[in-house]
Parts: structure tokens; sequence; C-alpha cells
């Protein structure tokens, strides 16, 4: 029997959360990329654990996509199996100052929930649109703050679908990293944050929110901050003052407002996109001497 044959038996409710060749394009912000092979929202850990034996039985790859937010998927697709946590996967409870969150739970929304709650630590979120199991992976950031700062534990699935708890420290977050990519996947997080006045902590986010959107691109399809910065310095400033601003190949081009996110202008592919990151790469290297890395994350250009 194929894999493709095997699949449906795992999921519950298969005509409702599982598609054979679904269009990447649709669920990743920068609108690029060919057809998966399969598409499953998995909506409870029974299910994801099932998931994790196929995906070892069969050894077929399996990638969490989370919100796409960060993601570029070639053109050809991903022969493998996408997945989007929902339901028990994304759900949010709140003791005290003490928070229980879901890996496909959006990183805007806990910012707003805990706004309202007078709980202070995740103002800087509001404007990353990603899921809270990418912003831990990626340990996302802004504004002097990053995601990891306020973890202190996160639970993880292995291939075997076995769940674990790994301390902050176990999870190794670091600038834009973390060990959390090691595992099957990223299940939740428990976060403490600080109790303080829902007044002062609302106009903290807004503000925030309000510096993204004059600095930060936010009307085109981009995946966030392309490159990563090297230490002591800002990729977009550099990328600024080597006169990339505005450039173009094919369908993609470097924002004129912020020089580390290029844009989908013109049904630009995943081809174009990575044209315009060796331009960029080379063009930063020769005038400025720095090598820039890659920040956003790829999908189906290994297998
Ligand atoms: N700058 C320019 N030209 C540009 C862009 C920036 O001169 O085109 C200058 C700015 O004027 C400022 C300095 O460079 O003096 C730093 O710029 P900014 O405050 O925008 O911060 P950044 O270092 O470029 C980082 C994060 C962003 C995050 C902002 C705000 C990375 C790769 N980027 O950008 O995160 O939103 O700080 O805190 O760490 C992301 O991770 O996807 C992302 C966008």
């Amino acid at each position: 029997m194929d894999w493709k044959e095997a699949l449906p038996k795992i999921i519950t409710q298969p005509d409702i959360r599982l598609r054979f060749g679904e269009p990447l394009a649709k669920h990743t912000y920068f609108g690029i990329g060919g057809e998966t092979t399969a598409y499953i929202e998995v909506n409870t850990i029974n299910e994801l654990a099932a998931l994790a034996r196929f995906h070892q039985k069969w050894e077929v790859p399996v990638a969490i996509i989370g919100r796409g937010s960060n993601l570029l998927v070639n053109d050809k697709g991903f022969s493998g199996i996408s997945v989007r946590l929902i339901d028990e996967l994304a759900k949010l409870e709140v003791d005290g100052n003490v928070v229980t969150v879901g890996a496909g739970y959006p990183l805007p929304g806990l910012s707003k929930v805990m706004s309202k709650q007078g709980l202070s630590g995740v103002e800087f979120a509001l404007g990353i649109p990603g899921s809270v199991g990418g912003a831990l992976i990626m340990n996302a950031g802004a504004w002097g703050s990053s995601f990891g700062d306020v973890v202190t534990d996160v639970t993880v699935m292995r291939d075997t679908g076995e769940l674990i708890k790994l301390t902050h420290d176990e999870a190794n977050f670091e600038y834009r990293r973390s060990g959390l990519n090691a595992y099957f996947c990223v299940v939740g997080a428990t976060l403490k944050l600080q109790h303080g006045d829902v007044d002062t902590i609302t106009a903290q986010m807004q503000d925030f929110f309000k510096q993204k959107t004059e600095t930060q691109p936010f009307a085109e399809e981009n995946a966030g901050c392309i490159f990563k910065n090297p230490p002591g310095d800002s990729a977009g400033r550099l990328i600024d003052i080597s006169g990339l601003k505005g450039h173009r190949i094919g369908g993609a081009e470097v924002s004129t407002v912020h020089g580390n996110f290029i844009l989908n202008m013109d049904n630009a592919t995943a081809a174009d996109v990575l044209d315009l990151v060796a331009y960029i790469q080379k063009q930063v290297r020769e005038k400025m001497g720095i090598s820039l890395q890659t920040e956003v994350k790829r999908l189906g250009f290994d297998e």
C-alpha cells in the first residue's frame, strides 16, 4: 500500500481535515509555492502522535507549517505532509500570571489577550503574524524582546509520538534560533508573565505596533525579515546603504520601506526570491564585506 492510501486511516474526519494536492501558496504570507502532497489540520495530541508514528513508519517528510508567515515554499511544492495545528493544539489557558498555550495559537492573538488580562511580557508580539510554535522555534522577537524570554518550559513531541517537557534552558534559545527543531513537533509552552496595568500594557503594545507599521512594509505579501542581523548591525540598514532598496528580480522586490523585506509584488516565484536573496548577499559582501545569512525557513528544496 502507498502512504497516500494509508494516511486517511489515521485521521478522524479525513473528508474535513485532509486534502491532497493542496497549493501551499494560499497557506503562506509570501503567497508563493507549489502543491504539498497532503495537507492536514491536526486537532488533537493523539492524532499528532499517530502522525509522528506514520512519518516514522512510511519515512514520509512532515512539515509543521504554522501560520506560514516565515516560510518560502519551492515552486515545485513539497513532497510530503504539511500540517497545521488547530483546536486542542491551539488552546490558551491563563492561571494567574502563568499561561499555557498551544503551538497553533496565533502570536498576535496572544499579545492582545494578554494585554486585556493585564499581563505583561508579550507586548512586542502583536505585529508578528506567526504561530506560537513558530515563535518558539525561531525565538521570534522585536523591539528588544524575544519570545524565549517569557517561556518557562516547552512541550515537544518525538518521532515516536512521546511527549517531553523541556525547561527554558533545554530549549536552547538564541538570537532567532532554538534547539527545538530537533523534535518532530513543538506542541506548546508555559509562559510566565508579569502582572501590570491593562492600560499601560495596551498602550505599549499599540506603540510597538505603530512603530512596526511606520518602519516595515505590511500591505504587500512578504515573509518578515529575510536575513538575520549580523552581530551589532541591521541587515536592513546594510541592504539600504548598499543601494538595493527597490531592486527587483521577476515579481520579487526589495522593500523601499525596510531593506530586510522582500515583497511579492507581482506573482513572484520562489526562484525570483532566491535569485534576489543571492544578489543581495553578493552585493552586501562586495560593498560591505559582510555575509548575510537568511532567517526565513525554506520548504521543499532539499528532498
Ligand atoms: N535601517 C535603515 N534602513 C533600512 C532598515 C533599517 O537605515 O532599510 C536602520 C534603522 O533606521 C535603524 C536600524 O537600521 O536605525 C535598525 O532598524 P530596525 O529598528 O528596523 O531594526 P532591524 O534590526 O532592521 C530588527 C528585527 C525585526 C524587528 C525589528 C524591530 C531582525 C532580522 N530584524 O530589525 O524583526 O521587527 O528589529 O525590533 O532581527 C523579523 O525577525 O522578521 C523582523 C522583521
